[in-house]
């Protein structure tokens, strides 16, 4: 047994389907490697689905599942904006009827509760557990105790704010819900890591085209978020959306963009945590098989 924590972060998978057998083979591949390196724990920060499709949770699910990693101190996943938004259903739907925009919202928290339904022994690891988020996973390993604490930022789809169903936004509730001194109490000896989807920073740059993408991806109250992983002592903050495979420090936390595994399905990001609170990461790439 060694004095370390080993985690393993991928992010934006974008599955589509069973067609892709070099996807879904790489995948096996990387969850072999999971094993056979002895990783504590596996984060999977959303965009699990190219285009919604419970068919593509199906997809990863059985994968965890056939390499033991579908369990709950094993694995944990959160949804991405692919997960829960299909741009073109919405604006089908949109056009056809123009619905209030209630209920597009009612509609968008359905398939919230579907996807924490459909992974459950991730998300509360409690049958009956119920589905909202935030959600906290406190794992007490023999050197040191990690909570993960996990928040959904995937903003509905609307036609002017959020056009391509990329930007993110974390709801006041959820930030309220991790600030509360119940919660501050059980992560006091915890080594803390905050996990949504969209990311703090995204490009920029001064140049009109880089803002004007970057406000169709930006997480629209980061620093509300900030607030609140500093309040909880966040160490780091993992997440995806922006795919690419980086790692930057906003007023000491690190946050690390889980890159894609859809764009570069042999490279993650590894953590390693000592019983000091110490934690090294970095970007790992396996060989490409010959
Ligand atoms: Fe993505
Ligand atoms: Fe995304």
């Amino acid at each position: 047994m060694t004095n370390e924590v080993k985690i393993a972060h991928i992010s934006d998978l974008h599955i589509s389907g069973m067609q892709d057998r070099r996807q879904l083979d790489s995948l096996s591949c990387l969850f072999d490697h999971f094993n056979t390196a002895g990783y504590d724990h596996l984060v999977i920060s959303g965009d699990l689905s190219n285009s919604a499709s419970p068919g593509d949770w199906k997809i990863v699910r059985e994968k965890l599942e056939s390499h033991g990693l579908y369990h709950w101190d094993k694995t944990t996943v959160i949804p991405g904006n692919h997960d829960l938004i299909s741009l073109e259903e919405e604006m089908r739907f949109y056009n056809a009827l123009n619905p209030l925009p209630q209920l597009r919202k009612k509609a968008f928290d359905r398939r919230v509760v579907d996807f924490c339904l459909f992974f459950q022994e991730l998300i509360t690891g409690d049958k009956r557990g119920n589905q909202a988020f935030p959600f906290l996973k406190i794992i007490n390993y023999s050197s040191v105790k990690i909570a993960l604490a996990a928040l959904n930022s995937v903003y509905p789809w609307y036609p002017a704010d959020n056009p391509l169903g990329a930007r993110g936004y974390i709801s006041t509730g959820q930030l309220r819900a991790l600030s509360v001194e119940r919660v501050l109490t059980a992560l006091a000896d915890c080594f803390v890591i905050g996990l949504c989807h969209h990311a703090y920073k995204v490009y920029g740059t001064d140049s009109p085209i880089d803002q004007a993408f970057d406000w169709t991806m930006e997480l629209k109250n980061r620093d509300e978020f900030l607030g609140v992983m500093k309040a909880i002592h966040a160490k780091l903050v993992l997440h995806g959306h922006f795919h690419r495979f980086q790692s930057y420090g906003v007023k000491d936390i690190t946050f690390i963009n889980g890159g894609s595994f859809r764009y570069n399905p042999l490279c993650f990001s590894q953590l390693v945590i000592n019983g000091q609170g110490c934690c090294v990461q970095k970007f790992v790439a396996l060989p490409i098989k010959s």
